[in-house]
């Protein structure tokens, strides 16, 4: 078994993707002198070079690439090489376009953009399979080689008549008789029973709603067949080079892939993650989503991709101000990234992303941004020593489903006025602002190494999750769960009374009589705090041991907030102060302590081995307690009792 320890050896990966091909070769020695002054220790090849490499079908040019891979071993840098089948040449889709995907309208999706192609086409997987088996017989054993990077943002849905065929056949493999598909799809509602295997289709455009059921599996089968052409183009690469570690990068709390189950795929968990540098809880996003691909790899993991600067997808994309890109890079450090990598190198001068920034921007070299990139190569060099491969602990986890997700995302829902992500984010915000570290979980994992596990919001719940929360309860753990939640089985079928039985019978409820969706701008009143988005008319059994009340209104006097010992239910989003109160409070009996005491709030602390991150994201001067003595490992000096840090200032201390 190969990962991310094999590569860093003691060092942070810093770099990024490195597209070459679009320069002039004269450019390609000031790439390389400019990357070594800044530390530059990884870059990603070819991510996007397919119609480099292959001009014409079946050609093979690696010339250039051989040149570039010397290139990056001479100067000591190594080489993530990628796949390049997420944009393939044009020539792939004139000459077959199955190929080219469909979208739930039967309209094609040409080539001209990127990542046209279509995940269940067999000649799209064998084009892919070809590209990827030469590549591997030519750098598998090359010696700037240190990972292998597969495809790029696996992103893609079609709805087209290969997909459709393939859809059926993984129904048949989940289902087995067609009778149990129109079981798990409720096909008695609306005469939408099947009769035949071939009446199947993915959810293309229908009048009116469509089965929740089959949208729910389109979304499975979609991640399936993802990974099925991640998991062909890993395997011929591990044939060639058995010992390098295969990587593929996930977008954050991206719909689109169960990335629980592929990460259990990967030999080393990467993520992209863009926070908007004017986002005042841009911060918190990239803490829930380092949590997140942590949990994912079980350790270490990689930043595969950030923006040195502004990108250029938003509507108003904004730069980082002095200091951000570094904060934010260490700040993926401290929550256990051992890479610290950029789309891209150098900024591009023509196509789509000219306008989106690089570590080497239109400025060049004395460009502020460069300039910054530098410098935070020589602080990873100086606390990589330190930090690669080392642990955080986090007494607290956060669960997330995928499944559930899409199963509670559906149209024809009691409220579309809040988003899953959104519940996920704020409840994961309230544990951040308390300074409480937090791991993420699925519902079936193992949950005993974590004092408290909140559950922001898990509509869908297999018996084997429920089992598992209830065994965890059982077992001395705090549970708090949020509204909506244990509401659907796996194939979302609803649970009766509102929620699962034995959940009910956890938090002391005996009816779950109506939910009240609230209006964007209402809130319900309750005991000590206000509710947004949702309320819930809750009949107790009478066995809570604690319940703060909703006040006024048609839900007046009743539970807002149940508690039976340990386990928690709570039928509103409360407001943020409300919600960390409330979090910080089940935490800290269960245990749970934060980080540090007394720390300013605009301070984020992370324990990650022995080493003590303090990040903060304010532009004004604080001093933050620190009790003992301490090794700044970024300046070298000693702190005594206090450390005090400027704008987006950084300390690592070592004890
Ligand atoms: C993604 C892609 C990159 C680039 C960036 C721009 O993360 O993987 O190729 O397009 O977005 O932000």
């Amino acid at each position: 078994m190969t990962g991310l320890g094999d590569v860093t050896r003691g060092r942070i990966l810093f770099g990024g993707d490195y597209n070459p091909e679009q320069w002039p070769e004269e450019t390609w020695a000031e790439d390389a002198r400019l990357m070594k002054d800044a530390g530059v220790n990884s870059v990603t090849l070819g991510v996007f070079s397919w119609s480099r490499l292959e001009p014409r079908p079946g050609a093979r040019e690696f010339g250039w690439l051989d040149r570039l891979m010397k290139l990056m071993h001479d100067n000591g840098i190594g080489v993530v090489l990628a796949t390049p089948t997420s944009s393939p040449p044009p020539w792939l889709g004139r000459l077959h376009p199955q190929t080219l995907p469909r979208d739930e309208d039967g309209r094609t999706e040409w080539w001209g953009g990127r990542q046209h192609f279509s995940h269940s086409s067999a000649v799209y997987r064998r084009h892919a399979a070809a590209i990827t088996e030469d590549l591997a017989a030519r750098y598998g054993g090359h010696p700037a080689l240190t990972m292998w990077h597969i495809n790029n943002e696996y992103c893609t849905y079609d709805w087209g008549d290969e997909a459709a065929a393939r859809f059926r056949h993984w129904l048949r493999n989940r289902y087995g008789t067609l009778d149990a598909v129109n079981s798990a799809w409720g096909t008695a509602f609306w005469s939408q029973g099947y009769g035949e295997w071939e009446e199947i289709l993915p959810p293309r455009r229908a009048h009116y709603l469509k089965n929740p059921g089959q949208v729910l599996d389109f979304k499975r089968f979609t991640s399936d067949m993802l990974l099925e052409c991640y998991a062909a183009e890993r395997d011929i690469v591990r044939r060639h080079s058995p010992h390098t570690p295969v990587t593929t990068n996930f977008m954050p709390l991206w719909a689109g892939q169960d990335a629980w189950r592929w990460a259990e795929e990967e030999d080393v968990v990467s993520v992209d993650l863009y926070p908007d540098p004017r986002d005042p809880f841009g911060a918190q996003h990239g803490a829930l989503v380092q949590d997140m691909t942590r949990s994912q790899a079980r350790g270490p993991w990689m930043l595969m991709e950030q923006a040195a600067g502004p990108v250029n997808w938003r509507g108003v994309n904004h730069p980082k101000p002095r200091g951000l890109n570094r904060l934010w890079s260490l700040q993926a450090v401290a929550r256990g990234a051992d890479a610290v990598c950029y789309f891209q190198w150098r900024q591009s001068r023509q196509g789509a992303e000219k306008f989106h920034s690089g570590m080497v921007g239109h400025a060049g070299e004395q460009g502020r941004t460069y300039q910054e990139v530098k410098q935070l190569g020589a602080d990873l060099a100086k606390i990589g020593p330190h930090v690669a491969d080392t642990r955080i602990t986090a007494d607290v986890a956060v669960l997330h489903d995928w499944h559930s997700w899409w199963a509670g995302a559906q149209d024809g829902r009691p409220s579309t006025r809040f988003d899953y992500p959104d519940v996920l984010h704020a409840w994961h915000r309230a544990l951040w602002e308390a300074h409480l570290t937090t791991d993420f979980a699925h519902p079936e994992h193992d949950l005993t190494p974590y004092r408290a596990v909140v559950v922001p919001q898990l509509y869908a719940l297999t018996d084997a999750a429920i089992d598992n929360l209830l065994a965890y309860v059982r077992g001395g753990g705090t549970l708090v769960c949020g509204f909506l939640t244990g509401v659907a089985d796996q194939d979302d079928r609803i649970r009766t009374g509102g929620m699962d039985a034995r959940l009910r019978d956890l938090f002391g409820i005996r009816t779950l009589h109506e939910w009240w969706p609230l209006e964007a701008d209402e809130t319900a009143a309750c005991d000590g705090f206000r509710g947004t988005l949702w309320s819930e008319e809750i009949e107790p059994d009478g066995t809570a041991t604690e319940t703060l009340p909703y006040k006024g209104g048609e839900l007046d006097g009743l539970p807002a907030v149940l508690r039976k010992g340990r386990a928690w239910y709570v039928s509103t989003l409360p407001e943020p102060d409300a919600l960390r109160g409330l979090l910080a409070r089940a935490a800290a009996e269960a245990g749970a302590r934060p980080v540090l005491d007394g720390l300013p709030a605009q301070v984020e602390a992370v324990r990650r081995g022995d080493l003590l991150f303090l990040l903060h994201h304010g532009r004004e001067a604080v001093t933050v307690p620190v009790p003992g003595t301490h090794h700044d490992l970024l300046t070298g000096r000693t702190v005594t009792d206090e450390v005090v840090l400027g704008r987006y200032g950084v300390a690592v201390l070592k004890p």
